[in-house]
């Protein structure tokens, strides 16, 4: 059984479904979710699925992002994870962190990458009259939102969509993406799924 630990910094929804899906046959077990903020909703979500949680927040080390990870990784370690799935976890990684966990971290992030690494992913893509958006699961690696492809999810943007509306669309699609996504990656197959 392969050990996974989920790294949120809000409400968890892809969080939750990822560790719903973690049943049965499934190569992958949720064995610890972590947040950089103590008030994160997801954590109560977690602990109520009698997963272990815990947080590290990231305020008390101001521009120290060495010292948040240090911290970070004592909590991973003790967890010894074969799979770290970033899921709506909103702080940059340095690549000695990155690099400590190599091949075996994956992120969710709400565009069509390579379009829209950053923030505000579904304000930028309404403002380019693009016709579609999505979110794309992929490895992580020392370049921000870069690491390889393992996964896509379209959806088409309607003529009256505000970010949030676009948002909450995309959301739909990241819930039936990760998982299946996850399950592939924990069974060792890393060749992108398209949905
Ligand atoms: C998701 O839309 C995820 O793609 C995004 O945050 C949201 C978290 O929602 N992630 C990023 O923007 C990463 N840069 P959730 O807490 O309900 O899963």
């Amino acid at each position: 059984m392969k050990r996974v630990v989920i790294l949120i910094s809000g409400g968890g929804s892809n969080m939750v479904r990822l560790a719903e899906s973690m049943v049965g046959d499934h190569p992958a077990r949720p064995v610890l979710v972590g947040a950089n903020d103590p008030t994160a909703g997801g954590l109560e979500k977690a602990a109520s699925m009698g997963i272990e949680t815990f947080s590290v927040d990231h305020r008390p080390f101001g521009k120290d992002r060495a010292g948040f990870e240090a911290q970070l990784a004592l909590h991973l370690d003790k967890a010894e994870p074969d799979i770290i799935a970033l899921a709506g976890f909103m702080r940059i990684l340095t690549p000695d962190f990155v690099r400590r966990y190599a091949g075996r971290m994956l992120n969710i992030h709400p565009s069509l990458l390579p379009k829209y690494p950053g923030l505000h992913t579904h304000a930028r893509a309404i403002a380019a009259g693009d016709a579609e958006a999505g979110a794309t699961v992929h490895e992580v690696t020392a370049d921000l939102d870069a690491g390889p492809i393992l996964g896509q999810a379209r959806v088409p943007i309607l003529p009256d969509d505000d970010a949030d509306r676009l948002a909450a669309r995309v959301l739909t699609q990241e819930h039936m993406l990760y998982p299946a996504v996850l399950r592939r990656f924990a069974a060792d197959n890393r060749s992108p799924l398209y949905m």
